[in-house]
């Protein structure tokens, strides 16, 4: 096995963290190819919990960490981020000069322009993501590089200060964060070619899910950066050949935070339950996020623009506690089906889940060997979607996984 992306084919929270903390110790070195501190990877050991915004998660199992040009970097976060870590997670941390940094400003924008659209928000996380991506498009952005020298603050504070955002504090902010990139900055494309010519190998990790992608996802209800396999050579500045085998992971229902269509969504006492039962609260800004079935028609998609042929399935315990298992097999519009999510982006707000419950995951219990309800829903999976489950987790701890 070479390099591996792990990548979201949901609406985020798949398990990420989880399963990147659990592959890790395969390789020398996590990169992160997209996004920025919207993201919320929880990685749990024992009775420890660790929510990672900035870091890659392989940095409790001591792998060399890699912050790659894709990703929107806020310094003040990653400030506080490593604080919360031991002191050698710094030592392992390299991050591209061409990141876009993510100011104060930025996230006030990002307000702004929440209230700007009134009575339907996009239900952003408030980092910044949008107007520092923004910024970037506009060749306006400050990158990290930039922190090394002087860099000219002049067009972005006159932007921000025409958007009604005071910049005054700019070079204060400029001087804080040069403080907390010092000595970190390099060329994060040319360590993973570096790696992999020495015979090692890099396990890249995802921010977001695929439907959130900028232009893959549910627009305009999207984060502001790609989150699909075909980023993470852009993201990195690495050969498309080196992205290696990519390995999507989704939960065995659906949830989503923040606004946007979301046609398996359930509110009613069995979504409370897998609310409470899953801790379904998101890792970034606590709030709780809204549940479904299981989706196949969005999961095929998924499958097929990253074009993954293996998975990981999570949170199959969350099942045990629940009564009935469903998945929507196709979408009903205007009276045809139809199992085509491109067909139906357009009017995802409007479709009708059609279901099945071929069984249910009602009590089944975890230990080494999958149970047997377990097994139904992996084949059932494998089936449907056209992969291969290599991976089930089955609880938050980092143990509590099971490889097929
Ligand atoms: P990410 O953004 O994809 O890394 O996912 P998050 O960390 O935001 O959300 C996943 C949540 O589910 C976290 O609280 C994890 O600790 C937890 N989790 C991951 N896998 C499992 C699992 O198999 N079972 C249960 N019960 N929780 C899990
Ligand atoms: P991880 O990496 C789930 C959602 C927000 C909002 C939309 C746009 O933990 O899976 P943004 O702040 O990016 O401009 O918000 O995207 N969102 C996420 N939802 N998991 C995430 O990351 C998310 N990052 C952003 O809730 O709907
Ligand atoms: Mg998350």
């Amino acid at each position: 096995m070479g390099n591996v992306s792990v990548v979201g084919l949901q609406w985020g929270d798949e398990g990420k963290g989880k399963l990147v903390d659990y592959l890790a110790g395969q390789f020398d070195a996590v990169a992160r190819f997209n996004g920025g501190s919207n993201a919320g990877h929880t990685v749990v050991i024992g009775e420890k919990k660790h929510t990672f915004h900035l870091v890659p998660s392989g940095a409790l199992k001591g792998k060399e960490l890699l912050i790659g040009a894709g990703v929107a970097l806020d310094p003040i976060v990653l400030r506080e981020e490593l604080s919360l870590l031991p002191d050698k997670v710094k030592e392992k941390l390299l991050i591209d000069g061409r990141c876009s940094l993510v100011s104060p400003f930025d996230k006030e924008l990002d307000v702004v322009l929440e209230q700007m659209r009134g009575s339907s928000p996009l239900g952003t996380t408030g980092r910044g993501i949008g107007p520092a991506y923004a910024m970037r498009a506009l060749r306006l952005a400050l990158r990290a590089s930039d922190l090394l020298n002087n860099p000219d603050s002049g067009a972005p504070s006159q932007l921000y200060s025409r958007l009604g955002v005071d910049p005054t504090r700019f070079p204060a902010w400029v001087n804080e964060s040069k403080r907390v990139v010092l000595g970190l900055v390099g060329d994060v494309g040319s360590r993973v070619v570096d790696i992999g010519q020495a015979g090692g190998k890099v396990l890249f990790e995802a921010s977001q899910g695929t439907l959130l992608d900028l232009l893959h996802g549910s627009y305009p209800y999207v984060t502001s950066s790609h989150t699909v396999v075909s980023y993470v050579p852009a993201g990195l500045g690495i050969p498309s050949s080196e992205a290696g085998e990519p390995l999507g992971v989704m939960k065995c229902y659906t949830t989503r935070v923040g606004s946007g269509p979301f046609p398996t969504e359930i509110m009613d006492s069995t979504s409370d339950n897998i609310r409470s039962v899953g801790n379904e609260y998101g890792a970034t800004t606590g709030r709780p996020r809204r549940v479904g079935w299981l989706d196949l028609v969005a999961l095929k998609y998924a499958v097929r623009i990253n074009g993954v042929k293996k998975i990981a399935i999570t949170k199959l315990d969350v099942l045990s506690e629940v009564k009935e298992f469903r998945a929507c097999v196709s979408y009903r519009h205007m009276g045809s089906e139809t199992g085509d999510f491109q067909r139906s982006l357009g009017h995802l707000h409007e479709v009708e889940p059609v279901y099945e419950s071929p069984f249910t995951m009602h009590g089944a219990k975890y230990d080494r060997e999958l149970p047997s309800q377990a097994k139904k829903l992996v084949d059932y999976l494998e089936a449907a979607l056209g992969v291969r489950v290599s991976l089930v987790s089955h609880g938050e701890e980092r143990s509590r996984t099971i490889e097929l």
